[in-house]
């Protein structure tokens, strides 16, 4: 099934863990996938397969500014934009200095923001589009007061707003919640045995996410098969969130 074909999909943080496993299922269903990132080694192997790699800083609005406009030059449309580009960080309150919220804030939160900023204008000119952002389980329940926490927690406030004030253009907008999956940010956390056993034992469904799994959901999403849900909030935790 091609449900994405003659689609053209941008997907930023698309050179690594869950946004490279999308671009290859968005592509593998027949979409043109544009993978934006930082990391430059990682996009030169992506264009070898027939992904169109660009680097782009998500915090930098001249940057979303040239992409957004190269893209739709050169493709005369876009169609679904994915906010996946994130960085993490385990420090805690004590530990976090205003350079540290600073930099999570504008990479995690505006790169989302301005994402939305400069793509969806050329959406609309198509009345027609589809946005999902990736937030987190942190931003649902009560663990861990950090700076991941308050900037995936902007992702999930903007998502909705996104969804209201975009709704009557036809775009969509979603946000998904992942629990913890096996990627290459999780690769400390996934190391320690104790931690390992500690994450596991308190998920229902005893075990890790895998970046396929948040990919479904994400493609069910920004398919025609969720042509009427927009501002909605799906969790892929293995059930972590729910007790
Ligand atoms: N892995 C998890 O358990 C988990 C859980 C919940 C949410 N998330 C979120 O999912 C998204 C993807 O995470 P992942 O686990 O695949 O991580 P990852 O580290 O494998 O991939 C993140 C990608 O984002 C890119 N990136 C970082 N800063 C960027 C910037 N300023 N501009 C452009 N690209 C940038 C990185 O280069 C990398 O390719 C992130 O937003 C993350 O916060 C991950």
């Amino acid at each position: 099934m091609e449900r994405f074909a003659n689609k053209v999909v941008m997907i930023t943080g698309g050179a690594s863990g869950m946004g490279k496993e999308m671009a290859f299922m968005f592509q593998a269903e027949g979409a043109t996938v544009i993978a934006a990132d930082v990391s430059e080694q990682r996009l030169n192997d992506l264009s070898k397969e027939g992904i169109d790699a660009r680097y782009v800083d998500v915090s930098n609005e001249e940057h979303w500014r040239q992409l957004a406009d190269d893209v739709y030059q050169k493709y005369q449309r876009i169609d679904v934009l994915v906010n996946n580009a994130g960085i993490s960080s385990e420090k805690t309150i004590e530990e976090i200095e205003a350079a540290d919220w600073e930099t999570m804030m504008n990479i995690n939160g505006f790169g989302a923001f301005a994402g939305m900023k400069h793509v969806v204008p050329y959406m609309k000119k198509h009345q027609e589009g589809a946005v999902v952002n990736i937030s987190s389980y942190t931003a649902q329940v009560g663990m861990g007061l950090n700076v991941y926490t308050a900037s995936k927690g902007a992702v999930r406030a903007i998502s909705r707003a996104a969804s209201v004030q975009y709704g009557p253009s036809g775009i969509r907008v979603n946000a998904v919640f992942p629990g913890v999956i096996e990627t290459p940010m999780t690769k400390g956390l996934q190391e320690s045995q104790e931690t390992l056993q500690r994450l596991v034992g308190a998920t229902p469904l005893g075990r890790l996410g895998k970046p396929r799994e948040v990919g479904q959901a994400v493609l069910f999403l920004a398919s025609e098969e969720a042509s009427f849900i927009t501002g909605a909030e799906l969790v892929i935790d293995g059930g972590f969130t729910s007790q």
